[in-house]
């Protein structure tokens, strides 16, 4: 098959060789490309992290595949600890609640020491990335970044997130570079019942925002994406065709060490 060949958008190619078909994607994959089936999140596996856990909405809620890429990459994205994942997310709402992941911090991963940063790029439809630096009560900085069609964004170490699809009238998928070793925290935010934001759908399909009053007084800085020189992000190459291209401007996903100096002001 033509790695170019278009996706259900028809905008965007991650120069990957992964395509889906909406609604309730399958995803396929090019000759000399691996990935598994996907795995799909249920819309109970999200509930407790809504603001209203009876709402209705589609379910599955989005699939996922983890552990995608070119065959010619396997030993480099196992040397250098990177994954590579692609989500769908369903078109809709969830009540009045926007379709949307429940939020998580990452574990420390054992090989860095780290809980380590992610990196997303939108790959179809439009997505709010949300992130605080944290899940105690005082949540610190809070920040809701729209992400429209190939913007990446970055969610720096440590910061309990989740992903938002933007638009109730179209799906959204994205892909993300994560660590090899990823494993998911919640423990603190299902204790304060999510994260300190609740984005919600206007009558005009447009998202405002309620406080999540389990957690302290905080603000939310909404705004679009950036781009990110200082850690050394192509902006307009795909950032699976970034790793392809120099495997190691990727690895601070994996060895955030690298920009340690970085992270404690870091800015979405
Ligand atoms: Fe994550």
């Amino acid at each position: 098959m033509n790695r170019d060949r278009q996706n259900s958008s028809a905008g965007f190619d991650p120069k990957i060789g992964i395509h889906w078909q909406n609604p309730e994607p399958r995803f396929t994959y090019d000759e000399g490309v691996f990935g598994p089936l996907p795995e799909f999140r249920r819309l109970d596996d999200i509930r407790r992290s809504l603001r209203n856990p009876a709402s209705q909405g589609p379910d599955p809620v989005y699939s996922i595949v983890m552990d995608v890429g070119r065959d010619e990459h396997r030993d480099e994205l196992a040397r250098r600890m990177l994954l590579f994942g692609v989500v769908a997310y369903a078109a809709g709402q969830i009540g009045e609640e926007p379709v949307r992941s429940q939020g998580h911090i990452h574990a420390v991963a054992p090989h860095c020491g780290w809980s380590t940063p992610e990196l997303f790029e939108i790959w179809e439809g439009r997505a709010i990335i949300y992130a605080q630096e944290t899940a105690s009560d005082d949540p610190g900085r809070c920040s809701a970044i729209t992400a429209e069609l190939g913007d990446k964004v970055v969610v720096p170490p440590k910061w309990a997130h989740c992903v938002i699809n933007a638009d109730p009238g179209a799906p959204m998928v994205f892909g993300a570079w994560c660590d090899r070793q990823y494993g998911f925290v919640y423990d603190e935010i299902r204790a304060h019942h999510g994260l300190a934001w609740f984005p919600i759908v206007n009558k005009d399909r447009m998202i405002r925002w309620e406080r999540n009053l389990s957690y302290r007084f905080s603000q939310l800085a909404t705004r679009g994406a950036r781009t990110y020189p200082e850690i050394g992000l192509e902006p307009r190459m795909p950032i699976y065709e970034q790793f392809a291209k120099d495997p190691d401007s990727v690895q601070w996903v994996s060895d955030p060490a690298r920009f340690e100096k970085l992270w404690t002001e870091f800015e979405m």
